[in-house]
């Protein structure tokens, strides 16, 4: 069972066993908001994760992610929530910009 840890929303940690989910349905399966503008097709990097560790668990990046990252928009170490699968463990944190005010973080 592939888990996502969250570093600044308390070291919360979800997990799953479908690895065809993206990384945006199993937070939301988990009740927890996560910030997704365009509706999870990929047209606007609010969804975006910061990847501390476990960058090489994550399926390649797709084109839609490709032309962020060529762009700009998205660095290395960052990718798309909607977009993006996972095959084992990860450690992530929300992007500033898209922290939400209603909830607390811890960074
Ligand atoms: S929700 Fe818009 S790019 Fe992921």
């Amino acid at each position: 069972m592939a888990k996502i840890l969250i570093r600044n929303l308390n070291n919360k940690v979800v997990a799953s066993k479908d690895n065809s989910k993206t990384i945006l349905n199993i937070i939301h399966e988990n009740q927890i908001d996560w910030m997704h503008a365009c509706g999870a097709k990929g047209r606007c990097t609010t969804c975006k994760l910061i990847v501390h560790e476990g960058l090489e668990n994550l399926s390649p990046v797709n084109d839609l992610e490709q032309k962020f990252a060529d762009l700009g928009k998205l660095k290395p170490n960052e990718r798309l929530a909607c977009q993006a699968t996972l095959q084992a463990d990860i450690s992530v944190s929300v992007a500033e910009q898209n922290k939400f005010p209603h909830i607390e973080y811890s960074e």
